[in-house]
């Protein structure tokens, strides 16, 4: 059976793209794989440090990974800083990862541009992020790694050092991970002010859906949405901001409404308001059950603990395999 790993920063609550760039595969590869899903501490700490959120953060995103549905019988869910092994690779790694190569990075460009921009330092670990991530998904041979496309170029980093490895040690040892979607693309969801796509960190907050917004918060963002003065030609192509909203309806709208504002938009006769209406409701009817099942999910301390500790018992003992038999082929077992 293959390998599945994947995970998400503990930074706070999570939100739409989130959730249908990866925690819904999640929920679906269960089923059929060997399912590794983890909550990434320390690579929250590259840009979040502050030991006072991030307790209650971790607690808050295992609550999740199970309100939506991921099943700690079927898959094994545990906190990466609970797995030793982790830092012991990396340290291995990051003897096989190149300064040139880990500047070049997107996210690390994006990421020293906006600590620029608030008047932050550039640690170390944000540099090396993507050696960490790719260690997490070696550590267990992952074969598929279910991302959103933000996360591409951190797969290909992680195959690079895969291939580095085997290389150098002259073996197989490492499989290629690939980035997976049950769709054949990687999904990018957009925001909802105009243009990029939904993050954590946006600018403008309202341009976020989190699980964690009331009913009455979610229609009002997407009551601002970004949208222009409407279409003037039939079946003319849609600017941006408007298909990004056809995007999310897709997400969370039925098949008859999505048929019925794509026929309006074509004729010319939208109107976005009542677009935006339907939109906000879908939505609200797609988060509310999931915000309330993480709340009740939160509360119980006693699940959350047991999950985490068979969990982490089960990631160490895979890890543990896996870091010997990489030490065994760099010559690092002296004494045996
Ligand atoms: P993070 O915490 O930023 O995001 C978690 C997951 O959500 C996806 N995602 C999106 N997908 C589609 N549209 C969006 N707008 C959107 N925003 C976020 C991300 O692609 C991701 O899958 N580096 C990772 C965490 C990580 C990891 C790993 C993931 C650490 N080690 C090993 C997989 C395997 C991150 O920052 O995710």
């Amino acid at each position: 059976m293959e390998t599945v790993l994947s995970g998400a920063r503990p930074t706070g609550p999570v939100h739409l793209g989130n959730y249908f760039g990866a925690i819904s595969n999640f929920v679906k590869m269960q089923e059929e794989y060997n399912c590794y899903y983890f909550i990434a501490d320390y690579h929250s700490l590259t840009t979040h440090p502050e030991a006072k959120e991030l307790n209650e953060n971790v607690k808050l995103l295992l609550a999740t990974y199970i309100a939506c549905g991921v099943d700690p019988e079927k898959a094994t869910l545990y906190i990466q800083s609970h797995v030793p092994e982790i830092p012991e690779m990396y340290l291995l790694f990051n003897m096989l990862a190149y300064k040139g190569e880990l500047e070049k990075c997107p996210s690390f460009k994006d990421k020293v541009r906006s600590q620029k921009s608030s008047n932050k330092s550039i640690n170390a670990g944000l540099l090396t992020y993507p050696v960490l991530m790719g260690v997490d998904i070696l550590i267990h041979k992952a074969n598929k790694v279910p991302v959103g496309k933000d996360q591409m170029a951190h797969l290909e980093m992680t195959r690079d050092f895969a291939n580095r490895f085997n290389f150098m040690t002259d073996s197989t040892y490492f499989p290629e991970p690939e980035a997976f979607n049950f769709g054949n693309e990687l999904l990018k969801v957009p925001s909802l002010d105009g243009s990029g796509k939904m993050s954590k960190s946006a600018d403008n907050p309202n341009s976020t859906i989190f699980f964690s917004d009331e009913d009455s918060v979610i229609l009002k963002k997407v009551k601002k949405a970004k949208t222009d003065g409407g279409p003037i030609m039939e079946n003319q192509e849609k600017p941006e901001e408007i298909q990004n909203l056809f995007d999310l309806m897709a997400l969370v709208s039925t098949d008859d409404t999505i048929a019925h504002f794509e026929e309006t938009y074509n004729n010319c006769t939208v109107r976005y308001g009542d677009l935006k209406k339907q939109l906000g409701q879908d939505m609200v009817n797609f988060v509310a059950p999931i915000r309330e099942r993480i709340k009740e999910v939160r509360a119980d301390e006693d699940l959350l603990r047991r999950v985490v500790k068979i969990g982490d018992e089960k990631a160490r003992e895979s890890a543990s395999k896996t870091l010997q038999g990489a030490k065994k082929l760099m010559g690092m077992n002296y004494f045996t």
